[in-house]
Parts: C-alpha cells; sequence; structure tokens
C-alpha cells in the first residue's frame, strides 16, 4: 500500500472523518496543541538558555532539569496526542505539506540531539553542573533551542499552506 493511500484510509476512520466534518472538534484540538505545545517549548527553553549559561545560574543544570523535565514530557504527550488528531483528520493534506514535512524532521532532529546530549554529554554533568557549562554542552543547548523555534515557526506555517 502507498504512504499516500495509508493516508487516505486515515482520514476515512470514523473519528478522523468526524474531526473534520465538525465545527469545533478541530479548533478545540488545535487549541489544546497550542497550550500543550507552549508548554513544552516554554520548559525545554529555560533548559536550553540554562545549558547555554543563561538564566537560572543559581540551580544547578541536574536541579533544574529534576524539576523541569516532567512538565515537559508531560505536556509532549498531550501535544502529541492532538497533534495525532489534528493530522488524522486531513492526513493525505498533511503528508505532502512541506512546512509539516520540515517539522517532522526538526522533530527528529530535536529527539537525536536529545539523545546525544543525555546518552554522552551528561555523563561528566558532575564537573559542569554548577556555573557555566563547557562549549559542547552550550552547542547542545543551542542547537536544541533553535530546532524547536523551527518546530513553532513550521507548525504556524503549516495553517497557511493548508
Ligand atoms: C510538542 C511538539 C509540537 C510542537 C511544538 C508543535 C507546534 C505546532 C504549532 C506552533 C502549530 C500551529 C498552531 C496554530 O497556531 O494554529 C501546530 C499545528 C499543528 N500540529 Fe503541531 N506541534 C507539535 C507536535 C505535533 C505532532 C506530534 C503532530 C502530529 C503528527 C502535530 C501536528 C500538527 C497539525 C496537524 C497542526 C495543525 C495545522 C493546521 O492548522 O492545519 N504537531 N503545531
Amino acid at each position: 500500500m502507498r504512504m499516500l493511500d495509508l493516508m487516505r484510509a486515515i482520514e476515512q476512520q470514523p473519528y478522523a472523518a468526524a474531526i473534520a466534518h465538525s465545527q469545533w472538534l478541530f479548533p478545540m484540538f488545535e487549541i489544546a496543541h497550542v497550550l500543550a505545545l507552549t508548554l513544552v517549548v516554554g520548559s525545554v527553553a529555560m533548559i536550553d538558555l540554562r545549558l547555554l549559561g543563561i538564566g537560572n545560574r543559581e540551580r544547578s543544570v541536574t536541579e533544574l532539569m529534576g524539576s523541569v523535565l516532567p512538565w515537559t514530557w508531560g505536556a509532549f504527550a498531550v501535544a502529541a496526542t492532538f497533534g495525532l488528531l489534528l493530522f488524522s483528520s486531513k492526513a493525505a493534506t498533511y503528508y505532502v505539506n512541506l512546512p509539516f514535512r520540515i517539522k517532522m524532521i526538526c522533530m527528529g532532529l530535536a529527539a537525536l540531539n536529545m539523545l546525544i546530549f543525555h546518552g554522552l554529554l551528561e555523563r561528566d554533568v558532575a564537573t559542569w553542573d554548577r556555573g557555566i557549562p563547557p562549549l559542547r554542552v552550550r552547542i547542545a543547548g543551542g542547537i536544541s533551542l533553535a530546532l524547536w523555534i523551527v518546530i513553532v515557526a513550521a507548525g504556524r506555517w503549516i495553517g497557511f499552506t493548508t
């Protein structure tokens, strides 16, 4: 089955068709998506700015991540759930949409950057937990912040191109 046929099959699912044909379901889900993503991006930005040595310097990196990341993951689960519901309503349209593809690619890159940070860079966190982190960590924070800004811009751009 071609991907586009699969996307059309998703659109024809009763719940997806209900979202597409309802006057208020799509806007309600988009509101929920936007509220959740603001918490995702806001909390990620707090950590990235700390990794860049900007703001929250009185708190250690691990202490800040410990109190912020549970909110990030919780909000991400909500944003992704409503994002998938929105996606299902016009799956074939979004699948070929350039801003949507840019957004998904950047989310993949942000995930890769996060894995490199937690898997490799965080190993010697005890040596830089307080104060300004070393260059490699600041680069990871900068890449993350830049990617999330592109994700938000691409997300907003979707609405102008569908
Ligand atoms: C947590 C990560 C995410 C962020 C930061 C994000 C960001 C955004 C932004 C800023 C918008 C524009 C909202 C508006 O102003 O109207 C948007 C819309 C949208 N997002 Fe996401 N998103 C995320 C996750 C997802 C996921 C996982 C999917 C599904 C695969 C998704 C699918 C959509 C769709 C379909 C729209 C609606 C576009 C339209 O208006 O037609 N998003 N997103």
